[in-house]
């Protein structure tokens, strides 16, 4: 055959490799986004590595990782599935679908984060604990969080907020974001170790920094990446609370009679005492179930509540006639309690306002997006198929912004909090087994800083920059919203 008869040859081959490439292509990248008769519709992506890269991009870009599933919810719906580190994954964002993860009654989820999470804050972490492991150390933890103890915070938070905000007038500009992370990991580490030294608690914050920051990277541990920074600041943490924990365990053998109400003193005296150790094993908690929790509770106190408070000035500026009402709420209160130094719990019970103030912050913001669980046994949910060993997450913001869940659901209005929200729709701390143990601390401490910083000032904002912070596990805004405040006469 000549050069011009193999020409049309060579031409119907390319095209038909082109056609088969394409076809292939498509079943590999868009098969999946019609749903077949029952799995959830969207993509697996490119295959092993599903859409990590999409998922990557987001938590790079200037919206935050949230809006990795935001347009997939806006695509697909209230049930998507996508393919993430290796693993399917599947959103729910319906209060029903909310109620049965979360609450859980037929034992058919437990709770799981991804591996780099498990990696930082430990295995015995309760936010990464087998179910069983988690039952008993939640029945622990659960007692620390008494009615005295927010009581005991509400006085510390206060000393901290008042002795923070003193000189907030002189610094031209705040950062507000970075204040807040700092007053509320003080309050975090004198509530749970009694940790009040500045230098101490100065390199302990930069080391949680490096842990929180590696939350969401790619799990590989090569010196030069991100995880690998946080799974080295991990391990200085454990070395500061190994020898905190001895030094107490210390102190408690000799007799010293420095006795301190923290955390740490509650979890040591069940094997400190002898007693309640030898007579009830499965209460006592082994040294590393104290570090990894103590971990997870300065995590998971400081950074929730530092955003969410960041996010209420923000709303707040944003909508004055709310302003108007809290200022008038707020001055009456700080005249009744301007005979005592600090403020106590029992003044936070008439600060009505401000309490609906906070919660639809925490509604509007929902600092802790979505909640992740993993599948045990093939189900059904909002009609389609879910199988055993994928995970699901109940997309709380998108509960939070449903127009049928919540009237003008982005309008900032306290005031519906007047009435009772809808069953199982406010989901700002979860619900369930898994509740957010410091949900009344968090809302005191939003309560308190919101009366000191309201009746102490006036604020301009500096910088308006709605992008938000990359690398971060809770939404945070980029730019720490800047401020400049002066005194309220
Ligand atoms: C505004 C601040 C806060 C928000 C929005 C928040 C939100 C949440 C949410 C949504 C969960 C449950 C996640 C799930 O079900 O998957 C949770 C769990 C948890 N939170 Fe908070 N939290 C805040 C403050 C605090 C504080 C101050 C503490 C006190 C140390 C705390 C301690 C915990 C603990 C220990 C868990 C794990 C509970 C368990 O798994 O049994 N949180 N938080």
């Amino acid at each position: 055959m000549d050069h011009l008869s193999l020409c049309p040859l060579v031409v119907l081959l390319l095209c038909l490799v082109i056609l088969a490439l394409s076809k292939i292509f498509k079943t590999v990248i868009q098969d999946q986004e019609k749903s077949t008769a029952d799995i959830p519709p969207g993509s697996h992506g490119f295959p092993v590595v599903g859409e990590t890269l999409q998922f990557m991009l987001s938590v790079n870009s200037g919206k935050g990782f949230y809006e990795f599933v935001r347009r997939r919810r806006i695509r697909y719906g209230s049930c998507f599935r996508t393919s993430l580190f290796g693993e399917t994954h599947v959103f729910l964002s319906t209060t029903e679908s909310a109620r049965a993860v979360l609450n859980n009654e037929s034992g058919m989820f437990t709770k799981r984060y991804i591996k780099s999470i498990a990696a930082l804050v430990g295995d015995r972490s309760l936010l990464c604990a087998s179910q069983h492991h988690h039952k008993i150390l939640r029945s622990r933890f659960i007692n620390l969080f008494s009615k005295k103890s927010t009581a005991l915070m509400v006085r510390h938070f206060d000393e901290l907020v008042v002795d923070a905000l003193s000189g907030w007038e002189h610094h031209g500009t705040v950062v507000l974001l970075t204040d807040l992370l700092q007053i509320t990991f003080k309050a975090m580490c004198k509530m749970l170790i009694s940790l009040e030294n500045e230098e101490e608690l100065g390199s302990l914050q930069r080391d949680v920094g490096f842990v929180c920051e590696a939350m969401l990277a790619f799990p590989l541990n090569l010196p030069w990446t991100r995880f690998h920074k946080g799974i080295m600041a991990r391990g200085r943490v454990m070395e500061v609370l190994e020898k905190i924990i001895r030094e107490r365990r210390n102190e408690t053998n000799s007799h010293n009679n420095n006795y301190r109400e923290d955390f740490r003193q509650q979890l040591l005296a069940v094997d400190s005492d002898g007693s309640a150790s030898s007579s009830d094993h499965s209460t006592k908690l082994t040294d590393a179930e104290i570090k990894d929790n103590i971990l997870t509770m300065i995590i998971a106190g400081q950074d929730t509540t530092a955003s969410a408070l960041t996010w209420m000035v923000k709303y707040l500026g944003e909508n004055q006639k709310v302003l108007n009402i809290l200022i008038e709420e707020q001055t009456q209160l700080a005249k009744q309690a301007s005979h005592k130094p600090f403020l106590e719990l029992d003044d936070l019970t008439e600060m009505t306002y401000a309490s609906k103030m906070v919660k639809e912050s925490l509604r509007m913001a929902s600092v802790v997006p979505w909640f992740p669980r993993l599948v045990l046994q093939d189900c059904e949910m909002e009609g389609y198929k879910i199988n055993k060993g994928w995970n699901i997450n109940i997309d709380a913001r998108s509960i939070h912004l449903d127009p049928n869940v919540y009237s003008e659901p982005h309008k900032f209005n306290p005031s519906r909090f007047d009435e009772e929200a809808k069953a199982n729709s406010f989901l700002a701390f979860g619900m369930g087994g898994r509740t957010c143990l410091g949900l009344n601390m968090a809302k005191a401490m939003m309560v308190v800083f919101l009366h000191r910083f309201i009746t102490t000032y006036r604020w301009e904002v500096v910088d308006g920059d709605p992008s938000i912070e990359k690398w971060t596990l809770f939404a945070r805004l980029k730019s720490g919203y800047p401020i400049r405040v002066s005194r309220r006469l």
